[in-house]
């Protein structure tokens, strides 16, 4: 088992990041073997101010310690630092066909109505995001909900590479998606839109950086219905704001849904809300120290990322080296 997972730099972390993906990559690497990465090369497929994008690559590194990576037991580096992922990205983009490239939904979104304006690298990113995992032959790649049709399509392009060269070079990587609602956190504003960086409003988000009150102001202020809490979770398939704040809890108290709603039947959101925003401030309030204290401390992280480079460089090479192999090129 090896675990490869990434996150863009872009600014702080929020909510989603954290209970979707990064808690569960703290918990992975006590497991098992765990690359982690900062997208730097995703983060240019949209228009990013060079010198913002340069803090951004240190803070989100702080960021994802102040978490829980411990760069003893995790490899942490940023990918523009490895070139084996855009090397490995030119050959996979000669597997991967436009078909499979036209159907995933994250370019349609982001892209918007202005198709024709939107970058070629925003179009073939899920080929980069592809090389980000096969190079280091990885089995589990722990994403939230969005990232899934990316990952299925760097399985079928291993797929297609290993039957196209008649090869068992790349390992077909699975999606690992955490239980319950954790896999999709939803923005505070509306909860049929996920939490995310891009949306205008900072109400929709938590973010790690958000201090104490700010926590509890976004959460009072956070979109709920009249109704008490049912009994269960299936009185919450029509609620979807409702739904997403229970969700919250339980992904940050790691018990079901069914279980958090055992404490709050009948009660009203006067009385669930206050909860919340305790554990909330519980679990982020001690995140936010740590970055604060890490965030002086630029020269460890270069450190730290300049290292991880290395290894992951070292990791990487074989299996490129085989890449232009099995296409025929040839490599000295
Ligand atoms: P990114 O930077 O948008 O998000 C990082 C991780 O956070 C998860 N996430 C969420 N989970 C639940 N609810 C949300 N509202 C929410 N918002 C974000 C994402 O699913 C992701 O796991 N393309 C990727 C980065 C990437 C990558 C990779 C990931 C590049 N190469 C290779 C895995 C493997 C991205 O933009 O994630």
């Amino acid at each position: 088992m090896r675990v490869v997972s990434g996150i863009q730099p872009t600014g702080d972390l929020h909510l989603g990041n954290l209970l979707g993906a990064i808690l569960r990559w703290v918990r992975m690497q006590e497991e098992t073997e765990c690359l982690f990465f900062l997208a730097d090369l995703h983060a240019i497929t949209v228009d990013v101010d060079p010198a913002t994008l340069r803090k951004n690559v240190r803070e989100m590194a702080a960021a994802l310690i102040a978490s829980g990576i411990d760069p003893e037991k995790s490899t942490l580096f940023a990918h523009s630092d490895v070139p084996a992922h855009p090397e490995l990205a030119w050959i996979l983009g000669c597997t991967a066909k436009m078909g499979w490239l036209s159907r995933m939904t994250q370019f349609k979104a982001k892209s918007g109505k202005h198709k024709e304006r939107a970058s070629v690298g925003l179009f073939t990113y899920p080929v980069l995001q592809a090389a980000d995992v096969l190079l280091y032959q990885a089995t589990h790649v722990p994403v939230g909900d969005d990232q899934k049709q990316h990952i299925e399509l760097a399985r079928d392009i291993a797929e297609a590479f290993n039957h196209h060269t008649g090869s068992e070079l790349f390992t077909a990587p699975a999606p690992y998606i955490g239980g319950g609602t954790a896999a999709r956190v939803m923005s505070l504003r509306n909860g049929t839109e996920k939490m995310s960086k891009s949306a205008e409003s900072d109400m929709s988000r938590i973010n790690l950086t958000d201090d104490d009150d700010t926590i509890l102001q976004k959460i009072r202020k956070a979109r709920t219905d009249p109704e008490p809490l049912p009994e269960s979770a299936e009185g919450l398939a029509e609620r979807a704001e409702a739904r997403n704040l229970v969700g919250i809890m339980a992904a940050i108290e790691d018990r079901s849904v069914d279980a958090v709603l055992a404490d709050y039947a009948g009660k009203g959101f006067g009385d669930f809300k206050p909860a919340l925003a305790d554990a909330l401030i519980a679990l982020l309030s001690p995140l936010r120290t740590r970055l604060l204290e890490l965030r002086k401390e630029e020269a460890e992280l270069d450190r730290i990322l300049d290292a991880g480079a290395q290894e992951a460089a070292a990791l990487a090479q074989p299996t490129l080296d085989a890449a232009y192999q099995a296409v025929g090129l040839r490599r000295r």
